[in-house]
């Protein structure tokens, strides 16, 4: 069954975690020597292309803001800004970090973008010189905000960031109208004013709501708002009204359905935009008898061949992979078995050698049902934003 991210944070005691270290600037590469074994990822320009016009689609053509925090949710943050920036549909760009704002602009990303996070007063002058928007999530952000404009010599804009019950970044709605009083005569461009749902539907109306009146009650007080934004994916798939003038969704561009995989996928389909690929490194047969990997929790009841993928969980494949994932190999998918250990994956391809050591090995992706980055999340009993986003970020990048 698929984990929503709710669900999935009361089981976050057993993730694993990277322990690499992020590299947001890596530029994506051409071409992949035919002798490689190490992994790599491609990313599908063309499948992304598509996710965005699905999306637009469904949010009724309205301008996009495209999250593409935490390294583009493993695709990598430049690569899928380089594909992104030129399409009409993308109105800019949304990050919650602030190296990440920086390595966009470095990257000669040109559209809007947003940092959704708290800038400390020197990154705020710093983003400022790079025309990054910044929010105003705080009751004191908009008067740092003039000051590091001051201090840059660059005009500001930013957008409103208003807590309508996430309880996890942004002004409380509740009392929000004097600190946005306050707004008025500073000199500051406000781009847009937004908000972020919990997913949970009954509770997200009432978010709307209380976005809607105090929204409507600042605009009466004459304060400038811009573009009112609250859907991400969950609510682009589900929740229309809530659209306003412009959607903000993450996953959906990736290819991945946010929450209900099976109903999801029945109002649009969504193309995986990555493959996480590497060559197989050994075909060997096993005896009855013969174990897998640490911890021995596969014994083989019969002789069988089984093959080697150099990608572990240190790369992205998660630990509970063992627990009913697949890798396809030259179009088959194959279960993986045994402990999925720090570089390495065994899968069990049957009683005939059927794959040879060099066959490209693909453990997610759209190619085959069993490896889609949704159905990799079902059968690991994680979240799809985890399979994603815990792709290590110095894979090599492949545009394709
Ligand atoms: C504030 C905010 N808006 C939008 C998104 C995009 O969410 P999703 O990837 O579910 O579309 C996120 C990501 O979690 C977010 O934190």
């Amino acid at each position: 069954m698929p984990v929503s991210r709710r669900e999935f944070v009361a089981g976050l005691a057993a993730t694993p975690l990277l322990t690499s270290v992020p590299s947001a600037t890596q530029a994506a590469t051409t071409a992949i020597s035919a002798d490689r074994f190490d992994p790599w990822l491609e990313i599908d320009a063309a499948a992304l292309r598509k996710n965005v016009a699905v999306v637009s689609g469904l949010a009724g053509k309205r301008p996009i803001l495209a999250v593409i925090k935490n390294n583009a949710y493993g695709l990598g943050l430049t690569t899928v800004a380089s594909v992104l920036d030129p399409m009409p549909q993308i109105k800019g760009f949304a990050v919650v970090k602030a190296e990440a704002a920086i390595a966009l602009r470095d990257a000669g990303i040109r559209k809007p973008v947003l940092l959704m996070g708290l800038f400390s007063d020197r990154d705020g002058e710093e983003l400022l010189r790079r025309d990054v928007q910044l929010s105003i999530c705080t009751d004191d952000s908009a008067s740092r905000i003039v000051r590091a404009a001051k201090k840059a010599g660059q005009p500001a804009a930013a957008h409103i960031y208003l807590d309508t019950g996430m309880s996890r970044m942004g002004i409380p709605y509740f009392r929000a109208l004097p600190v946005l009083r306050k707004l008025r005569g500073l000199e500051i461009n406000i781009e847009g004013t937004f908000t972020g749902f919990t997913e949970e539907s009954d509770f997200d109306r009432e978010q709307l709501g209380r976005f809607i009146e105090i929204t409507d009650a600042a605009r009466a007080s004459g304060i400038e708002l811009g573009s009112l934004h609250a859907a991400s994916s969950h609510a682009v798939f589900n929740y229309a009204d809530s659209h306003l003038d412009q959607v903000r969704p993450g996953i959906a561009l990736f290819g991945a359905y946010p929450s209900d995989f099976e109903s999801e996928r029945s109002i649009a389909t969504l193309t995986p935009a990555m493959r996480l690929k590497a060559r197989v490194v050994r075909v060997e047969q096993l005896r009855a008898g013969d174990s897998v990997s640490y911890g021995r929790n596969y014994i083989a009841e019969k002789s069988t061949w089984i093959a080697t993928i150099p990608v572990g969980h240190t790369d992205g494949m998660p630990r509970e992979a063992v627990n009913g994932a697949h890798v396809v190999v030259n179009g088959s998918a194959y279960p993986v078995i045994g402990a999925v250990s720090a570089s390495h994956t065994i899968i069990e391809v049957g009683d005939e050698p059927s794959v040879n050591i060099g066959d490209v090995a693909t453990l997610l992706g759209p190619d085959h049902p069993a490896i889609h980055p949704n159905q990799l999340a079902a059968s690991t009993g994680t979240s799809v934003y985890d399979a994603l986003m815990h792709l290590n970020p110095t894979l090599p990048k492949v545009l394709v």
